[in-house]
């Protein structure tokens, strides 16, 4: 039986990619999509938004950005708001991506900041969350978790909640070709689950959804999207490969 839950397929392209990329990436994507019950989101540097914006405008595929400053305007160099990302029919955005915890100092606080930005602007927060393998080995991994979540969605109102997805992105997964089991996915995406239902309502908890992230690709898909929680994919290197994401989309197809 299919889950009630719509899958979502996300592709974080981080600082790769390119606009001759995103047309052969349609190309491949496109028979796949045309029967699909998917949804499937890009999240290219925001040098490409513009431009694959126009590529992707009479698909199914939305567009997301990888980051957003808290504040709507102002003397913020390199930054750019939710309401420029509106202008560029961005309909979702990454916030809490573990590199940007690690590499920018963003904070659950921060995270907490950009979501409810995010959310004034209409447009959709992807809200990740992870442990490092150091937090897994002492047996930390769900009170990390768990606290991350808490802080990112921290007083938001039900309906509000309900317009968040959730990435479980390990750290230890991420780039490294080590996927999480299926198992240890699945566990988690529950734990996330069950904290949504204190924190949030049985409604919000369960249905949002929680995307798994850390080396998903083509041929590992299939048996993570097949969890009970686990809702779709956060994909990073192999939302790159025209041979490795249609096949991530076709996998969650089920
Ligand atoms: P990889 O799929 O390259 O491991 O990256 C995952 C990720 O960080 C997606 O946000």
């Amino acid at each position: 039986m299919g889950k009630m839950r719509k899958p979502l397929i996300a592709g974080n392209w981080k600082m790769n990619g390119s606009i001759g990329l995103a047309a052969d990436l349609l190309q491949a994507m496109q028979p796949g999509l045309e029967e699909s019950s998917v949804e499937v989101v890009i999240c290219p540097p925001f040098s490409l938004l513009q431009s694959m914006g126009e590529c992707f405008r009479e698909t199914s595929v939305s567009l997301g950005a990888q980051n957003v400053h808290p504040q709507i305007s102002g003397a913020y160099t390199g930054e750019t708001s939710a309401a420029m990302l509106n202008e560029m029919e961005v309909k979702w955005c990454i916030v809490g991506h573990s590199e940007r915890r690690a590499q920018f100092a963003e904070t659950d606080a921060l995270v907490r900041q950009k979501v409810g930005t995010l959310l004034q602007h209409g447009i959709q927060p992807i809200v990740c969350v992870g442990e490092s393998l150091e937090e897994r080995e002492a047996g930390k991994h769900e009170s990390v978790v768990v606290e991350q979540l808490k802080n990112g969605l921290s007083g938001l109102a039900a309906d509000d909640q309900l317009r968040c997805t959730i990435a479980y992105e390990p750290v230890w997964a991420i780039g490294t070709g080590k996927t999480a089991t299926s198992q240890q996915a699945n566990s988690m995406h529950l734990t996330i689950r069950r904290e949504l239902a204190e924190l949030a309502t049985e409604q919000v908890a369960s249905e949002i959804r929680i995307l798994y992230g850390g080396s998903v690709n083509a041929a590992n898909a299939a048996e993570l999207l097949e969890q009970s929680e686990i809702d779709g994919a956060l994909v990073g290197g192999a939302s790159l490969k025209t041979d490795q994401f249609p096949g991530i989309i076709a996998a969650s197809n089920v």
